[in-house]
């Protein structure tokens, strides 16, 4: 319908799913009035910013103060990894596609999440540091990748700028904890915080994703606005509305696809500028939920580029497969196609180019619906920054819910910090012994190599 974002439910009971699966009466539904007084305990005792935002104003203030200062300069590096990057790249490529096309004349945005050498040493031989702002995005302020590039940057500007290097950097972390809370506060530094309880994939509404946007000139009042007003029902009152919320109902139907055994969640986007919110939901979907054997495994794809690459698998591959179709009946549809036209192509005559994704949005989605796949159609009002806080805050409350549907923290990361001390002791860091000699005994098993 126009002017509302909504989900079309349409095609979600198929395949082994059936809607008495996930309807008013099953098991999962049944659980609503648990999970609203649990929401509601946890919102007030302020363990769930990202439903109730309490750090709303204080963060619209801060970055309407600090905004000219951020856009004095031509180039942002954001140095940050998972949570502290997805969201900002997400919403730079939405919103500000200019950096990846012809002519661009700046503000550029440049997000260094991996630890790629290459492109470290090309910005940096690039970039000038006098017109360049370096943002430390983490909450921990301890994570190795982040502060790796932050030594490096850090000596960079001291040895192009002398005394004025501070000015160049700017920190997101934890408003008192933590190793970059301490150079901010040492070195004076300009901060904001991340907001307790706000782990990285749920931080994108924070400054964690907004000063980047701030930088690049989004409207980020109203990305905020569209969230609020998807979480406030639940946020205020989540006894009176959690049963008929929407990201419940997303909630209930994903636990009830992984208890029929689907185990891949495709998330299939038919907004191409949006593409990147695939890898944000991945994140948040992925890191939150695969727990205790649990959760779904998401797939992000990209209508239509994806339909000739993945889609043969998720249309006849294992039937494990669900989907979550996003699409907006409002893009702009660009220029049309004039006569004459190669014969056989003729039927194109006045349509648009946008009209080509509009018939294949449907021809697959039909296609999945058709292949027994269950399937939730988001279907966004528009593709502006409100609908876009919408989007985000949906998916970031069903993520939740469905945690607490399966039993598992979906707040947490244990499984990851193996791998992260096993990084360090490889390096040398202190007070691992135990994963050091894990590490030493790994390297030396024998094994058999082949050469390709
Ligand atoms: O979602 C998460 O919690 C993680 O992906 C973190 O964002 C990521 O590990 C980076 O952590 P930090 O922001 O503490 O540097």
């Amino acid at each position: 319908m126009a002017g509302l974002c909504v989900i079309d439910w349409t095609n979600a009971a198929s395949g082994r799913l059936a809607a008495r699966d996930f309807g008013a009466d099953s098991t999962w539904n049944a659980r609503a009035p648990e999970l609203a007084t649990r929401l509601q305990g946890e919102i007030k005792a302020g363990r769930l910013p990202f439903f109730s935002m309490p750090y709303m104003e204080t963060l619209t203030e801060s970055l309407t103060r600090l905004t000219p200062r951020l856009r004095t300069f031509k180039h942002m590096v954001l140095l940050g990894i998972g949570g502290s990057a997805l969201g900002a790249r997400a919403l730079q490529k939405a919103f500000f596609p200019g950096q990846d096309r012809p002519g661009h004349a700046g503000p550029w945005l440049w997000i260094a999440d991996n630890v790629d050498a290459i492109s470290l040493e090309a910005w940096l031989a690039a970039l000038p540091p006098e017109e360049t702002l370096v943002v430390v995005n983490s909450k921990s302020g301890g994570t190795i990748e982040t502060l790796a590039q932050y030594f490096l940057l850090k000596n960079w500007l001291q040895q192009n700028l002398g005394e004025h290097w501070q000015r160049h950097l700017f920190m997101v972390t934890d408003e008192k904890k933590g190793f970059l809370r301490q150079e901010a506060d040492a070195h004076g530094i300009d901060s904001l915080p991340v907001p307790d309880y706000l782990g990285g994939r749920y931080s994108v509404l924070s400054a964690v994703g907004l000063v980047p946007a701030a930088f690049l000139g989004m409207n980020w009042q109203s990305l905020l606005k569209g969230a609020q007003a998807t979480l406030k029902p639940l946020a205020d009152n989540a006894p009176a509305a959690l049963a008929e919320h929407p990201a419940f109902s997303l909630a209930v139907w994903n636990a009830a696809l992984m208890d029929k055994g689907y185990g891949e969640l495709i998330f299939f986007n038919y907004i191409p500028l949006w593409g990147m919110f695939g890898a944000w939901f991945s994140q948040l979907w992925g890191e939150s939920l695969g727990k205790s054997g649990k959760g779904s495994m998401p797939v992000p794809a990209v209508g239509v580029t994806d339909q000739h690459s993945l889609q043969q698998m998720f249309l006849d591959g294992p039937r494990d497969k669900a989907c979550l179709f996003l699409t907006c009946p409002n893009l702009p549809k660009g220029r049309a196609f004039t006569e004459p036209l190669a014969p056989g192509w003729e039927f194109l005559a006045g349509k648009r180019f946008g009209d080509l994704l509009e018939a294949e949005a449907l021809g697959t989605r039909m296609a999945l619906a058709s292949n027994a796949v269950p399937l939730a159609h988001l279907e966004m009002a528009d593709t502006n920054e409100k609908c876009a806080g919408r989007l985000m805050a949906l998916l970031g409350a069903a993520t939740v819910l469905t945690g607490w549907l399966l039993d598992i923290d979906p707040l947490d990361q244990p499984a990851v910090e193996l791998g992260k001390r096993l990084a360090n002791a490889r390096l040398g860091a202190s007070g691992l012994p135990e994963e050091s000699a894990r590490l030493k005994a790994f390297l030396e098993r024998s094994g058999t190599r082949q050469e390709f």
